[in-house]
C-alpha cells in the first residue's frame, strides 16, 4: 500500500536519527513537506540534506526537547516556512542500561526529562499549529510503557507516562478532529537503542529468540504505521496504543530484562 502526502506539512521531534529518522524519510517519500528536529546541528543538517535528496521540501532546527522555549521557537518557525502541521511525531528519547540503585538522581531526571517532559513539551508547542480538523500526532513510546525491566526504572517510568500524555491528549482535544496515539516499536534493526541494551552477539540473539517473530524489526516497519496513522484510514484511531514489534510486548521484552543486567554487570 502507497500513501500520498502530497502538500502535507509533518515534523518530527528527534527525527535526525534511527528509528524516527526512517518515519521522517518516508513521509519524504510519500511526498510531504518534512521538518525535523535534534540537538545536533550537524545531526540536523544531514538529515535535511538526505530528505532534500529525497526529493522533499525540508528543514531542521537544532534544539533540546528539554528548553521549552527553544521548542517553540522551531515549532514557530516550521510552521511559519510550511504552514499547519497534518502530522507530528515526537520521539526524540534517552536510554542507558542501569540498576535504579545505579545511577544518579539527576541520570533518572534525565530520561524522564528528555522523553516524558519533552514530549509534553512537544505536542503543548504545536498543538496551536496542528491542522484542526484532520490533525494526527504520534508518540514514540517502548515496550518498556507497560512492561517492567530490569534496569530501565527510569526509561518505564518516562515511557509510561508518555503513554498517558498521549491518552489525555485524544481525551482533551478529540474534539477539535484532533488525534493521538502512540507507536511502541519493538527491537529494531540498526539502532542506538539497541546498541546500548544488546551490545554484543549473544545479547543479540538474546533479544532475537525473545521476540514471537523470531527477528528484529525494520525502521521502515514503524515508518508504516506513522504513514497508516497519519492518513485517513486512521481517521477514527484515537488514544491508541500500538505496538509494531513482532509480539515483543506479549511477554519476551520482559524476560529479556535479566540480558541487560548481565550485559551491564549488575
Ligand atoms: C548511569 C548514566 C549513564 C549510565 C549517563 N548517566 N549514562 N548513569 N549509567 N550508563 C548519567 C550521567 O552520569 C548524569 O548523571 C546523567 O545521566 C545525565 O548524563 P549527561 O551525559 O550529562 O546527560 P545528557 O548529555 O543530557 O545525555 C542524556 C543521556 C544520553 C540520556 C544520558 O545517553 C543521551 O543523550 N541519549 C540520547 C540517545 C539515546 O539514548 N538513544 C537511544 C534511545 S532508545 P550525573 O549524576 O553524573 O550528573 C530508547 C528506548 C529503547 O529510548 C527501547 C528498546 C527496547
Ligand atoms: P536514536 O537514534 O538515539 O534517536 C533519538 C533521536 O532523538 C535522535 O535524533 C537524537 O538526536 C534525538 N534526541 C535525543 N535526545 C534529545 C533531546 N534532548 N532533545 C532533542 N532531540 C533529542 O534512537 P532510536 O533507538 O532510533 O530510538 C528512537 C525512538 O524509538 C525513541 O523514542 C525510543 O525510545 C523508541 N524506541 C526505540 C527502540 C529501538 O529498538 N531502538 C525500541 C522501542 C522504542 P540528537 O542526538 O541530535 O539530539
Amino acid at each position: 500500500m502507497s500513501f500520498d502526502y502530497s502538500g502535507k506539512t509533518v515534523f518530527v521531534a528527534g527525527g535526525t536519527s534511527g528509528i524516527n529518522l526512517g518515519v521522517a524519510k518516508a513521509f519524504a517519500k510519500a511526498g510531504a513537506r518534512v521538518s525535523v528536529l535534534s540537538r545536533r546541528q550537524e545531526k540536523v543538517n544531514a538529515t535535511v540534506a538526505a530528505l532534500k535528496a529525497l526529493g522533499a521540501e525540508a528543514n531542521g532546527y537544532a534544539a533540546d526537547v528539554r528548553d521549552y522555549a527553544a521548542v517553540e521557537a522551531a515549532l514557530q518557525a516550521a510552521h511559519g516556512q510550511f504552514g499547519a502541521f497534518d502530522v507530528l511525531v515526537s520521539g526524540a528519547a534517552g536510554n542507558f542500561p542501569a540498576k535504579a540503585t545505579g545511577m544518579s538522581a539527576n541520570a533518572f531526571k534525565s530520561v524522564v526529562d528528555i522523553d516524558l517532559l519533552g514530549t509534553y513539551h512537544v505536542l503543548r508547542a504545536a498543538h496551536p499549529l496542528m491542522k484542526k480538523p484532520g490533525g494526527s500526532i504520534i508518540n514514540i513510546s517502548a515496550p518498556q510503557a507497560f512492561l517492567p525491566m530490569n534496569m530501565q526504572m527510569h526509561v518505564c517510568s518516562a515511557k509510561a507516562g508518555v503513554d498517558m500524555v498521549t491518552r489525555v491528549g485524544a481525551l482533551e482535544w478529540g474534539s477539535e478532529g484532533l488525534r493521538v496515539n502512540s507507536v511502541v516499536p519493538g527491537p529494531i534493526e540498526g539502532t542506538e537503542g539497541m546498541e546500548r541494551l544488546a551490545p554484543t552477539e549473544g545479547a543479540r540473539k538474546a533479544v532475537i529468540d525473545s521476540v514471537p517473530m523470531k527477528r528484529y524489526g525494520q525502521a521502515s516497519e514503524i515508518a508504516d504505521c506513522c504513514l497508516w496513522l497519519g492518513s485517513d484510514m486512521a481517521a477514527y484511531v484515537t488514544g491508541a496504543v500500538i505496538p509494531v514489534d513482532g509480539g515483543w510486548a506479549l511477554g519476551g521484552a520482559t524476560s529479556l530484562g535479566q540480558g541487560f543486567e548481565q550485559l551491564a554487570g549488575g
